[in-house]
């Protein structure tokens, strides 16, 4: 196992953090890449009474129909429009795009990250394949002047919209969040908290590759068991998209984060 920092890790400091506890401090998510993970994100936001803005690569006129799903709460807008729209921000974009994310907009935001490195051909980030970074501190290096917090990366959307439950429910699923900034992670753990999940603070961007790819908390505990049958790589790919999910409590959470070991970066389909 990998040697964590002298002292406790963060899940286990005392946080006082239920004497904190306030209400997510802007009624607007704002979105930059309304894909897979921004859509449903949006969906989710929307149900639990927020308003969002989502935006894409291509122009908010390309967005007309998830808005009229999504109904009253939803507009579409630039980028750099969303970016300004809200203190929250997530930014579900390919992290190869994050140096297109509006930097100068999302100045003083609470930006949420859920990008994964994925090495391709065309994109490779020598940091990231060296470990000198984790993907979130590269994204948190474009973005100065923001608090990127790494958060929703680790499970799909179709098991974010199953696994959401209220708060002190017995099977309430919890999420892992990383950051540098304290108050930007409680505003992105009361934002889930709002949303139906409990979280676990991972500690710095520095230590959050202990949920990303390659790691026990990685997507894996929130899928359950694929069906014995499933061996061709799409096809898990393809169960794994529809997955209702199974609940992962924080202690489980803990647990994961705790045993994981830093591996080679990036999540490779091979
Ligand atoms: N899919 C998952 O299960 C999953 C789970 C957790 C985390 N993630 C991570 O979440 C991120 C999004 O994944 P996804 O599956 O939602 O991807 P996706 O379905 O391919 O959607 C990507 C979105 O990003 C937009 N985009 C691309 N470049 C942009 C730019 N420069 N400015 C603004 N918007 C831009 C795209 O716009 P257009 O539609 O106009 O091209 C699209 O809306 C990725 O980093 C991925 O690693 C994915």
């Amino acid at each position: 196992m990998q040697a964590r920092p002298s002292g406790p890790a963060p899940w286990d400091r005392p946080s006082g953090r239920s004497e904190r506890r306030t209400r997510v401090s802007s009624t607007t998510l704002s979105i930059i890449g309304t894909g897979r993970v921004g859509s449903g994100l949006a969906r989710r936001a929307v149900d639990a009474g927020l308003d969002v803005v989502v935006s894409n690569s291509r122009g908010p006129e390309t967005l007309a129909r998830l808005v009229a799903e999504l109904g009253p709460r939803a507009r579409a807008a630039t980028p750099a429009e969303a970016a300004g729209a809200s203190d929250l921000v997530l930014a579900s974009v390919p992290l190869a795009a994050h140096t297109q994310l509006p930097r100068a907009e999302l100045v003083g935001k609470t930006v949420i990250d859920p990008m994964n490195y994925a090495p391709t051909p065309d994109w490779q980030a020598q940091e990231l394949d060296s470990n000198e970074l984790t993907s979130s501190q590269l994204v948190q290096r474009h973005l100065t002047g923001a608090q990127v917090v790494k958060a929703l990366h680790n499970i799909g959307p179709t098991q974010l919209l199953n696994l959401f439950r209220p708060s002190g429910a017995a099977d309430r699923t919890a999420l892992p969040l990383s950051g540098d900034d304290p108050d930007a992670k409680k505003e992105v753990a009361d934002l889930l908290d709002l949303l139906g999940f409990d979280t676990v603070d991972l500690g710095p961007l520095a230590e959050s590759w202990r949920s990303e790819p390659n790691t026990p908390l990685y997507a894996l505990p929130y899928l359950g068991q694929p069906p014995a049958d499933l061996t061709a790589l799409q096809d898990v790919v393809a169960w794994a998209q529809q997955a209702p999910g199974t609940p992962v409590l924080r202690a489980q959470v803990k647990e994961l984060a705790d045993a994981a070991v830093r591996g080679p970066a990036g999540f490779r389909m091979q």
